[in-house]
């Protein structure tokens, strides 16, 4: 079983998207074991996007992402750094195939409605930035047996 951080972005609240895309992870079998909505900080958003505060684009994407309120959630499953990645599609919503969430709801590079952890090691760091350990609940729901042979686990 692996982790990763999702947030929906300010983007994804504004336009009432937040049911939709959660449900997709649900649909695909994902477990949701945290979950929270907060405003981000500049402080936050520093350590969030540390690799990003020195590209040019970063005044911008600070300025998004504080600007109203935002989702934080982890996904849990089967590879799921890998599969949430694939799910949302290319960071640009224009470049994103459709049947991708990116590709389907967004056309923007900046505002394209879902972050998510691009390793494990990131998912570690990120999830550690936003929940504290007994904020994330481990559960098996009943329905987990329909979901994959006994010996995919
Ligand atoms: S990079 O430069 O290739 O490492 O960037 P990338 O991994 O594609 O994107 C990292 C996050 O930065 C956001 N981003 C931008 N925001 C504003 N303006 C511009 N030009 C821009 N380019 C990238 C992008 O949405 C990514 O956000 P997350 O939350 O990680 O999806």
């Amino acid at each position: 079983m692996e982790r990763t951080l999702i947030l929906l972005k300010p983007d994804c609240m504004q336009r009432r998207l937040a049911g939709r895309i959660l449900s997709r992870f649900e649909d695909k079998g994902f477990n949701i074991v945290a979950m929270k909505m907060l405003q981000v900080t500049p402080e936050l958003a520093k350590k969030h996007y540390a690799e990003h505060v020195q590209k040019p684009f970063y005044p911008n994407l600070e300025k998004f992402i504080t600007a109203s309120p935002i989702i934080a959630a982890v996904i849990e499953g089967l590879e799921a750094v890998r599969v949430v990645r694939e799910m949302l599609g290319p960071t640009s919503g224009l470049k994103a195939p459709s049947g991708t969430i990116r590709g389907d709801y967004s056309s923007s590079r900046q505002m394209n409605l879902v972050h998510a952890s691009d390793g494990a090691e990131t998912a570690a760091r990120e999830i550690a930035l936003y929940f504290k350990p007994e904020e994330i609940f481990s559960y098996a729901p009943t329905v987990s047996p329909w979901l994959k042979a006994a010996d995919e686990f």
